[in-house]
């Protein structure tokens, strides 16, 4: 997949050879730094992306064996909410502040099913006791200031619910979260995947987040690919170099005494990524080459491939992680 943007001067080329497949029931992780192109992908795997100024500049979204690309806007929208479910980083921003959270999550229920208003309020109840809202009959009839931060996410978790997604795509969805409310609806979410048997698709800059809940991972930079394995294979055998560096900046890897390590230098402006490698004026592997060719996808076997072919082909000892 590749997704460019127009504008005065070169174009921007957020996203630059993405590609990767969810199953059922799977949760597959896609992890980067700030401006990698996370959110851009999860706009177009939603037909959210405002096109122009996006331009899809190659590539395709297969869903159920059927191509979105092409989609017109009424299909996508039902598509939406009714078999893809979204949720945001910031529910403010997603809910409206001026109708209740019962209204907005029975209104989501009706643009896709043809239920009585009675009926709908019990099941919109239900949910919020799903998300575990406590004391729901009464929460149904609060306005989104009326919560806490973390009450407003279950919320947006029960709208994006509403009508039993098979996938369900989270954008950062704890971010803006303190860690123990983090934990919660990291808990929260897997709980909801076991019993609905649906797929996520869980973006965030966080392999702290990853561990906690990825079956798959995909480790994005500069709009590319550069790893993708199990949760096991990025954890311990991780064989590029930028993976390598997200994980040495975990603070659970700081030993003591040590300051936490940051990645130097910066993820490059889309509009102006280096030649061959885009990680190569980061890295500290870097061969002439990397300056000049863009890497092939290296395999390590069993669905494990990093975007480096230095340390694949100079074996160099990766001690396991
Ligand atoms: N409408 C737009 N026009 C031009 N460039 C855009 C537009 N939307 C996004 N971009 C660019 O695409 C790149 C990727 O942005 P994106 O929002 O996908 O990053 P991200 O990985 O989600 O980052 P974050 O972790 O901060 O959310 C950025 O450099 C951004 O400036
Ligand atoms: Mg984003």
């Amino acid at each position: 997949m590749r997704i460019h943007f127009h504008g005065d001067g070169p174009d921007s080329r957020a996203v630059d050879g993405v590609s990767f497949n969810i199953r059922r029931r799977q949760t597959v992780c896609i992890v980067g730094e700030s401006g990698c192109g996370k959110t851009v992908t999860a706009l177009a795997t939603m037909g959210l992306l405002s096109i122009p100024p996006a331009h899809i500049a190659g590539g395709r979204i297969l869903f159920d064996g059927q191509s979105l690309l092409d989609l017109p806007p009424d299909q996508w929208r039902t598509l939406r909410g009714r078999r893809i479910g979204m949720i945001f980083q910031e529910p403010m921003t997603s809910l409206n502040p001026v109708f209740t959270i019962g209204d907005q999550i029975t209104e989501a229920i009706l643009a896709h099913e043809d239920a009585n208003e009675s009926e709908v309020r019990q099941r919109t109840i239900r949910l919020l006791e799903d998300v575990g809202i406590a004391q729901p009959d009464k929460r149904i009839d609060d306005y989104p200031h009326q919560l806490s931060g973390g009450q407003r996410q279950r919320a947006m978790i029960a709208m994006a619910l509403a009508c039993g997604p098979d996938l369900v795509i989270a954008d950062e969805p704890t971010t803006a979260l303190d860690v123990t409310v983090q934990a919660q609806i990291l808990r929260l979410l897997r709980h909801l995947q076991a019993r609905r048997q649906m797929a996520i698709q869980y973006i965030t800059h966080d392999l702290g987040v990853v561990s906690a809940i990825a079956d798959q991972v995909y480790v994005m930079y500069a709009g590319v690919m550069v790893e993708q394995g199990t949760t096991d294979h990025i954890f311990h055998q991780a064989r590029h170099p930028y993976t390598q560096a997200l994980l040495d900046a975990l603070p659970t890897r700081k030993k003591r005494g040590q300051r936490l390590y940051t990645i130097p230098g910066s993820v490059p402006h889309p509009a102006y990524k280096p030649e061959g490698c885009p990680f190569h004026p980061r890295c500290h592997y870097r061969q002439p080459s990397c300056v000049q060719i863009f890497p092939d996808l290296c395999d390590y076997g069993d669905g494990h491939q990093a975007r480096c072919p230095i340390l694949y082909n100079k074996k160099i000892d990766v001690e396991d992680r």
